[in-house]
């Protein structure tokens, strides 16, 4: 696989992320209007593994980031061409890369518009489509169906427990993830007769905060799960990401968040999304890139 690439007249190469200076990651994504701060990306960067493209003098056109859950599952993300580069073939060539990074796991990503034509072309089938919720909080929120059980900060040594939910409804151990947003997210889980059946995780990110990953059995509880966060955001920018269409919609856009842009969630290899009905499910995502 060759390690650099022609673009007219800028010779590209491919360097770690891991390399680059975290103001030229910033200034990519600002070119094509996503919220990362540079404080986002460090954190991406920490969790995963991926390329930028560099010119001769350093300067960055484009990157692709890739997140191993276990052995032979990733998420791919952050896959960016500076907006004067596109479509001369960088997006693709830095696919193949990570494709060779990657090669023996199943794949999974939230593909944008722009970036739908490529990923059918690589062989990745679309799923679902996620709509990223955003917006100022509503200052009073609607009332729900009662709870079923209690709403608690899980101590410490819960997580195991958290993951293995997380394992359920995702369909692969997300470990590593898990334990890199605990110390930066507020975190609630649901107790039902002496058992977590449920959690949430609320971190600031981009423009606001995010909430997620919410992980429920139903709707009910995933509701409860969200709204604790969104009660403590009132007024102040929040998003959530959801491929939910039914109740979690209704109430999201009655918190007054709007749909800011859909993106397709897309497999490569086995099958991404597998609902069992009242089993765990992903009701919010961690992030487009994490899935
Ligand atoms: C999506 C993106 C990374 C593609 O990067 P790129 O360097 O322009 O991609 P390439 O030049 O390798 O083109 C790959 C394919 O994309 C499609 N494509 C690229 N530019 C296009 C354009 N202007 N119009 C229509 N299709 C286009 C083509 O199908 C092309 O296939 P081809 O190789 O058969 O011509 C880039 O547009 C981008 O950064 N967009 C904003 C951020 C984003 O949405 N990222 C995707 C995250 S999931």
């Amino acid at each position: 696989m060759p390690k650099s690439v022609r673009l007219k007249s800028f010779e590209l190469v491919a360097r770690d992320i891991a390399d680059v200076d975290v103001e030229s990651l910033h200034a990519l994504t600002v070119a094509v209007g996503w919220p990362h701060r540079p404080k986002d990306w460090d954190w991406l960067r920490k969790l995963g593994r991926g390329y930028a493209v560099v010119d001769g003098i350093g300067r960055v056109f484009g990157s692709a980031m890739w997140f191993p859950y276990g052995e032979d599952f990733a998420t791919i993300g952050l896959v960016i061409t500076t907006p004067r580069a596109q479509a001369q073939g960088n997006g693709r060539w830095l696919m193949e890369q990570v494709f060779e990074q990657c090669r023996g796991r199943d794949l999974g990503l939230n593909s944008t518009r722009a970036s739908h034509n490529l990923y059918v072309s690589l062989g990745f089938r679309n799923e679902a489509t996620v709509c990223m919720y955003q917006g100022l909080v509503a200052d009073s929120l609607p009332n729900l169906p009662a709870l079923k059980g209690e709403l608690i900060e899980p101590p410490a040594e819960t997580l195991e427990e958290l993951i293995e939910l997380d394992t359920q409804a995702f369909g692969s151990r997300r470990e590593e993830l898990i334990k890199a947003l605990e110390p930066i997210s507020t975190i609630r889980a649901l107790n039902r007769g002496g058992r977590i059946v449920g959690y949430s995780m609320c971190r600031e990110f981009g423009r606001g905060h995010v909430i997620g990953p919410v992980v429920a059995s139903n709707d009910e509880d995933a509701l409860h799960l969200t709204a604790i966060h969104l009660e403590d955001l009132k007024g102040q920018f929040a998003r959530v990401d959801t491929r939910e269409t039914g109740p979690v919609a209704d109430f999201l856009q009655t918190c007054d968040l709007r749909v800011a842009e859909r993106v397709t969630t897309m497999s490569k290899g086995r099958v991404l999304l597998n609902r069992i009905s009242g089993q765990p499910w992903i009701y919010g995502l961690a992030g487009h890139a994490l899935g």
